[in-house]
């Protein structure tokens, strides 16, 4: 099976995990994309989506899929959502999509994150993929150099065009090379409290409460 094909298993199997008559937290992404598509099928048994981006905001709203605003609700049952790297204890690197910051937004709505991706996602030590954070422009050049004193090294995201690529809300993205995450928890509230951050894509406070993984073997669960 092709990754896309394990994508789209995944997104497939979490319908399992939408509860009827609820809201429902939708993440950002390609796996995502193929559970939206899948979601379209039971619109009429769900009260909406809670979406974390523009994309996925015109995915839903393209199948008839109502979508409101995260600050009018108040509660979630669950949150579905990808990952580009998911450890054995649901620990995540998120953000290769530049969603994260609202992602972590609707994930803290939510009473349990269920991740879909495919096997590839899986690894023993998150860090190899290389971790996004969402910064305040000016505070760039100086949250480098903390990455530096960590073993990173921090590059800015730039689009096709060689310009910075700006997430929805309007701001950078540095992508970090070479971090060894052993600790996830504890490099995530530090990485969260420097100045000029706004989110760091590490998801070890919101970590996975289960993940539906693709295998050419089916889907498994992890967690
Ligand atoms: C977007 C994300 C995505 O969940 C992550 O990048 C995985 O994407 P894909 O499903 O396309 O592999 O965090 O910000």
């Amino acid at each position: 099976m092709t990754q896309d094909e394990l994508k789209a298993l995944v997104g497939q199997a979490a319908l399992a995990h939408v509860v009827p008559g609820e809201l429902v937290g939708v993440g950002t992404g390609s796996t995502v994309n193929h559970f939206i598509d899948a979601l379209a099928g039971m619109k009429d048994r769900i009260a909406g989506a809670v979406s974390s981006s523009d994309a996925s905001t015109a995915r839903l709203l393209a199948h008839g899929i109502r979508v409101l605003d995260a600050a009018e609700v108040t509660q979630l049952p669950v949150y579905i959502d990808g990952a580009d790297e998911i450890d054995g204890r649901g620990h995540m690197v998120k953000g290769g999509g530049a969603a994260l910051t609202r992602e972590k937004i609707v994930a803290d709505l939510a009473e349990r994150f269920v991740c879909i991706a495919d096997a590839s996602k899986q690894v023993a030590v998150l860090g190899g993929f290389p971790l996004p954070v969402e910064v305040i422009a000016m505070a760039a050049p100086r949250l480098v150099r903390r990455f530096a004193a960590l073993g990173g090294s921090a590059t800015l995201r730039l689009k096709a065009d060689g310009q910075p690529l700006l997430t929805d809300n309007g701001h950078p993205l540095l992508d970090v090379r070479g971090l060894q995450i052993t600790d996830p928890l504890a490099m995530e509230a530090e990485i969260s409290q420097w100045p000029g951050v706004v989110t760091c894509g590490i998801f070890a406070r919101h970590r996975a409460s289960l993940c539906l993984l693709g295998t050419p073997a089916g889907v498994q669960t992890l967690v």
